[in-house]
């Protein structure tokens, strides 16, 4: 029976933003990250809802206007910027055999629309994957992870014009042209879903500015497909072979009861949060449900001539999802509410939750696995798996973070038995390998690492590394290429 090959890439992620800090050297521009804000002394609600609450324009003319930074963590991450080659000595040391990050637009084009690229920051990434080959380790590079340059909206309303589109590809080709053979993986987007859940992050829409919310989010989505197709194009053009994949986060969904339309509802949420969005990449098209979904929710978008043609040739060669919980569709609006990754769903009785009220489902990753290869045949890598947890700093420097391994090891398990029920599985890139700042609610108390960053939410801290005690499982679980998971 099939089990994990000896290519299998195990490894893990992080993202620019969360992770790189120095916001302002090497030629950066400021990017619309760099403006989310964070008050340490909020309460669990306050935290939740500024997850929820999306940019408005007074928040975004602050955050321009701000010198401390000490509210934008986002800013100064785990100074991943300064800190790479230690850091990449960690993981080498752990027997990673892939590393996946994100590129920041605005170390590249610090404006967006600049002439010419930032020397400086195309050298800091030559550097950065230099070094991940020399520590044997592939690289898995994501173009977007919600970030992009602040000029971009100011002066272009951001994925709202074409025209950045086009900014869009011409930083993606300068990136194949330049660093392309360093990297084994793209990824043009990241969570291309986000731009429905969290439209600030995935989209940089601000809503108060938006007289048809709705439409335009999904005119920014319809943007990002055509970026993403010629993206795809690009990457075959200048580098033969290129493998390029599309991501979703992926909402896992189970009926509530065996009510016929619970099940429907199910249906429904299924395609409209997840399959829409690789029915687009991977089978080229829009799919027929989403005419019945623009036509009641009165939502127009333009398209350019040319643009299904353009989405039908250039399709993705491997799909890529986050995985970390699953959800509970119901036609009840009563029924007990849980929290999630971008969006809240319901409670499901038979499962246990982090400590941030995600519900905690390995077997819900094989039924993914299998759900998405059986619609698709690609070849699936997870972009992202983890557990965001307080973990706990002891005196002796060691951190007993039992509760990841457990997690770890169960979807792991899963992950073995999708391979066996056929799903050409090719990687695993664990979230955030190294602590780094929350994306969701910007803290830097929701950590995810086998490593732990000595950081508060303020940004103090000796900013020094500290095994946890998931790194010397996860160590052994590579090792033994997924066999030993005690
Ligand atoms: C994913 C994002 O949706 O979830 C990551 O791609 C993010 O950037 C991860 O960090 C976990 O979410 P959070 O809010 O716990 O950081």
């Amino acid at each position: 029976m099939k089990n994990f090959t000896d290519e299998f890439l195990w490894g893990g992620a992080i993202a620019a933003s969360q992770a790189d800090g120095a916001y302002d050297e090497g030629g950066k521009g400021l990017d619309t990250q760099d403006l989310r804000y964070f008050d340490a002394s909020w309460d669990k609600t306050k935290r939740t809802e500024n997850r929820n609450r999306n940019m408005t324009t007074q928040m975004f003319e602050e955050a321009l206007k701000a010198k401390d930074i000490t509210h934008y963590p986002f800013r100064w991450g785990i100074d991943f910027y300064h800190t790479y080659k230690d850091d990449l000595a960690l993981f080498e040391e752990m027997g990673m055999k892939i590393f996946r990050t994100s590129i920041n637009w605005a170390r590249i084009y610090p404006n967006g629309d600049d002439k010419t690229p930032n020397e400086e920051g195309i050298q800091y990434y030559i550097n950065l994957f230099d070094e991940c080959h020399k520590r044997g380790m592939k690289v898995f590079a994501t173009i977007l992870h919600y970030n992009i340059p602040v000029n971009l909206v100011t002066q272009y309303g951001g994925w709202k014009n074409r025209k950045v589109v086009d900014f869009y590809v011409r930083y993606a080709k300068t990136l194949f042209e330049r660093v392309g053979k360093r990297v084994d993986y793209w990824l043009p987007f990241n969570e291309i879903n986000c731009s429905r859940f969290n439209t600030y992050n995935g989209c940089c829409l601000i809503k108060d500015q938006e007289e048809d919310y709705e439409s335009m989010i999904f005119q920014c989505a319809h943007h990002q497909f055509i970026a993403n197709a010629l993206t795809i194009k690009a990457a075959h053009e200048i580098l033969p072979g290129a493998m390029v994949g599309g991501m979703i986060a992926r909402f896992t969904t189970y009926p509530a009861t065996c009510k016929p339309d619970d099940v429907m509802q199910m249906i429904l949420d299924d395609n409209y949060r997840n399959y829409f969005y690789t029915d687009i990449m991977a089978r080229g098209k829009y799919p027929e449900y989403a005419q019945r979904m623009f036509a009641e929710s009165n939502i127009h978008i333009h398209k350019e001539p040319g643009d299904d043609e353009i989405l039908a040739k250039n399709t993705v060669d491997f799909l890529s999802f986050s995985y970390y919980m699953s959800m509970i569709s119901t036609t009840d609006p009563n029924y007990e509410k849980a929290s999630g990754n971008l969006v809240s769903g319901s409670k499901n009785p038979y499962l246990e939750s982090s400590d941030w009220g995600w519900q905690i489902d390995p077997v819900g990753l094989r039924i993914s696995l299998n759900q998405m290869y059986d619609r698709y045949q690609l070849p699936i890598f997870i972009g992202e798996n983890g557990i965001g947890a307080h973990d706990v700093l002891e005196s002796d420097g060691s951190i007993h973070d039992t509760y990841r391994i457990e997690y770890l090891r169960e979807h792991v398990k899963q992950m073995k038995e999708a391979i066996k029920d056929g799903v050409n599985l090719i990687g695993y890139t664990m979230w955030g390998i190294i602590d780094i700042v929350s994306c969701g609610t910007i803290e830097m108390s929701k950590r995810y690492g086998v490593i732990y960053v000595d950081r508060d939410e303020e940004g103090k801290g000796t900013n020094k590394r500290y095994k946890k005690y998931s790194f010397e499982w996860y160590k052994k679980c590579i090792e033994s290429n997924g066999e030993d998971l005690d």
